[in-house]
């Protein structure tokens, strides 16, 4: 038996249809209910941002997460494959009119990934304060809370209806297969039969 944290939500949709088209059966949690079992797995349906809390401390042996996520968290988990779906840039994003000066001494940030931000900005050895916000990002330029954001930016929808464009990309994200260390040790045929599996469907082969 595996247990499979899935982020609710699109991603775990997704997830589970890679699934349905190995077993050729119906894969669906059943409404509000957060956990499914079937055939040999266990899914758990969890928050995107807790899906390597539960994978690292072996609430579950495998999950699927965006690498932002993995990058931000930075948990010692085994990164197995990429499911190439959820697909995103995290960006540095300014105020249309502004330029991003890299010669000032110092920039206010606000972001949901504050380690992502420190260790960007530090790279560019750029001072730079971090706002933790939980949402709205976009809305922190705008009020003169932060100079810049960094955010998620998916079809940049969200930063072209407020005003704001995007200055820098970081990285490009995807939602990723992960395992615990110790799963992948213990559970080693399981898993690799599985990503065997999964990977074929994401070659389309
Ligand atoms: C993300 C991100 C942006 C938006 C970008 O938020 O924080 O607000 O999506 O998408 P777009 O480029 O397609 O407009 P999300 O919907 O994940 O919600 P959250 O802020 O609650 O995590």
């Amino acid at each position: 038996m595996l247990t499979v944290a899935l982020p609710k939500g699109r991603i775990a949709d997704e997830t589970l249809a890679i699934f349905e088209t190995i077993f050729g059966e119906t894969f669906r949690f059943e409404s509000r209910k957060l956990i499914l079992e079937m055939e040999n797995f266990r899914f758990l349906l969890v928050r995107n941002q807790d899906v390597p809390a539960y994978v690292a401390h072996q609430a579950a042996d495998i999950g699927v997460v965006g690498l932002d996520v993995i990058e931000e968290q930075g948990h010692d988990i085994v990164r197995l494959l990429d499911l190439g779906i959820g697909k995103c840039r995290v960006c540095v994003g300014i105020r249309e009119e502004d330029e991003l000066d890299w010669n000032r001494p110092q920039m206010t940030v606000a972001s949901k990934m504050v380690n992502i931000t420190r260790n960007y900005f530090s790279q560019k050895a750029m001072g730079v304060e971090v706002i933790k916000l939980y949402g709205s990002i976009e809305l922190a330029p705008l009020v003169g809370l932060a100079d810049a954001i960094v955010d998620i930016v998916e079809t940049g929808t969200t930063m072209r209806e407020n005003g704001l464009k995007v200055a820098e990309t970081i990285m490009e994200s995807s939602a990723h297969l992960i395992a615990n260390k110790h799963s992948y040790l213990e559970k080693k045929e399981e898993i690799l039969s599985l990503y065997e599996a999964m990977k074929r469907v994401v070659d389309g082969a």
